[in-house]
């Protein structure tokens, strides 16, 4: 089944053609096409995302991303000599009319859509998946109504995805089994590529436990089979990418926080063990005994905050030193935690999901300790970590499996309805 997938729910516009087939215990993963575009330089200057600075950042890539993506995986064709039906654009006036609702608040991509869209043959998609939460609410509309109006536009079914339940998926993504294309790269720059990889997936066995770590969320989500979920435990507070985000801001380095901490953190690891020093810093770790699943990143954040005012002259050696200790401290949290969970409810699998995932200090440090308790661990493979399609396109598949939701138009209606917002913080949507 050809699925493609759209995810504008924070600050990258991504979107993936993907071909899978299979059952869930054996999908069979082939990766067509993939186009990243990144906001992270936009955002910046502010230390994190600005929500309709987003939203205008998508509106106006999606529909140059989206036809660079279609050529990528050889489906894109031009109609051939059609007349334009209207100075917008090449769909019958009644179709653009229709469209031009559906994109009625999306000023810069409706243009853009009436005239690009209009001129491309339908291309051979089965369904088309979209992230409809949890997220920034104006940057998730402009996937959503860019969804709507192209399933309207070439017929194709529409199926809302849960982001979360994306970042779960996506560790089935494993090293490829056919290293054919090797020097493809999933990076966060603007790429598109035709990738017919084979996607290895892991045998997953159940109870499993999902670590989800990103901007937004701290989750422990217990998982009795695929698709049932159960939070037994969550921040109370900041996320832990958050709080690497806004700890970051204080040491004065830039957005995204975790990726820069972490680089730093690790040159100081690299040197304690040569130096054998005796370290001067201590943090707190926040509700590591509390007995239950819980996190709180706040009062960390804030013991960064008191312990860089005393601090008179910062070298950059002792903001390496900070960052290694807040990285440490995050870090033992969440595996402790993880741990705990793992051996009361018996787990046989644990998951690690969202941009924190590519940690690599809570990755080898997880990875030991639940191999010592002979639970097998899985990150997602290198990019997939943060906000991808590709992970999106792997939950569409799963959801159209097992086809728990209704459609989208439905969905989106009965929202629109009951004035409710379609970013919902938890897993069931
Ligand atoms: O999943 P994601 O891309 O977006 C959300 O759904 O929120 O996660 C982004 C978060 C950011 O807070 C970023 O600082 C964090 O993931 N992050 C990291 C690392 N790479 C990204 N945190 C710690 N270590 C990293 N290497
Ligand atoms: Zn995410």
């Amino acid at each position: 089944m050809k699925i493609l997938a759209i995810e504008t729910s924070a600050d990258e516009t991504a979107l993936a053609i993907l071909d899978i087939t299979g059952n869930a215990n054996a999908p069979k993963i082939k990766i067509l096409s993939e186009a990243v575009a990144s906001q992270i330089a936009l955002h910046a200057q502010y230390g994190g995302i600005f929500p309709m600075m987003a939203k205008r950042d998508h509106s106006r890539n999606i529909v140059p991303l989206f036809s660079g993506l279609l050529k990528k995986a050889k489906m894109f064709r031009e109609i051939s000599n059609n007349q334009p039906a209207s100075p917008a654009g090449r769909f019958p006036i009644s179709k653009e009319k229709q469209i031009t609702k559906i994109l009625d608040r999306e000023q810069e991509l409706l243009p853009q859509f009436l005239k690009e869209v209009s001129k491309i043959k339908i291309p051979k998609i089965d369904h088309i998946v979209v992230t409809s939460g949890p997220g920034l609410e104006p940057a998730l509309w402009v996937g959503i109504n860019f969804a709507q109006a192209l399933g309207f536009a070439w017929g194709i079914p529409v199926t809302p995805i849960n982001h979360m339940e994306g970042h779960i998926l996506s560790i089935l993504i494993q090293e490829s089994k056919v290293m054919a294309n090797s020097k493809l790269p999933i990076t966060k720059q603007k790429i598109y590529k035709k990738d017919t990889r084979e996607y290895k997936t892991p045998k997953i066995q159940f109870p499993t436990l999902a670590l989800l770590v990103s901007g937004g969320h701290t989750e422990l989500v217990l998982m009795k089979d695929w698709m049932k979920y159960k939070k037994i435990g969550q921040t109370r507070d900041d996320a832990a990418g958050e709080a690497f985000d806004k700890v970051a801001r204080m040491l004065g380095l830039p957005y995204p926080g975790g990726p820069v901490i972490s680089k730093l953190a690790e040159q100081f690891r690299n040197q304690l063990k040569i130096k054998n020093e005796k370290l001067k810093i201590t943090l707190p770790r926040p509700m590591m005994y509390s007995g239950d699943f819980d996190f709180s990143f706040s009062g960390l954040k804030t013991a960064v905050l008191y312990l860089l005012r005393e601090i008179k002259d910062r070298t950059d050696e002792i903001t390496k030193e900070v960052a290694h200790e807040f990285e440490n401290a995050v870090v033992d949290v969440l595996v402790h935690k993880a741990l705990k969970a793992a051996e009361k409810y018996k787990v046989r699998t644990i998951i690690v999901g969202g941009g924190v995932a590519s940690n690599t200090h809570l990755r080898s440090t997880l990875t030991a300790k639940s191999s010592a308790l002979n639970i097998p661990v899985y990150f997602p493979t290198k990019g997939l970590s943060t906000d991808n399609a590709v992970m999106i396109g792997i939950a569409g598949y799963f959801q159209i499996l097992n086809k728990k939701n209704p459609p989208l138009s439905r969905r989106i209606n009965q929202v629109i309805r009951n004035k409710k917002i379609v970013a919902k913080g938890n897993l069931s949507l």
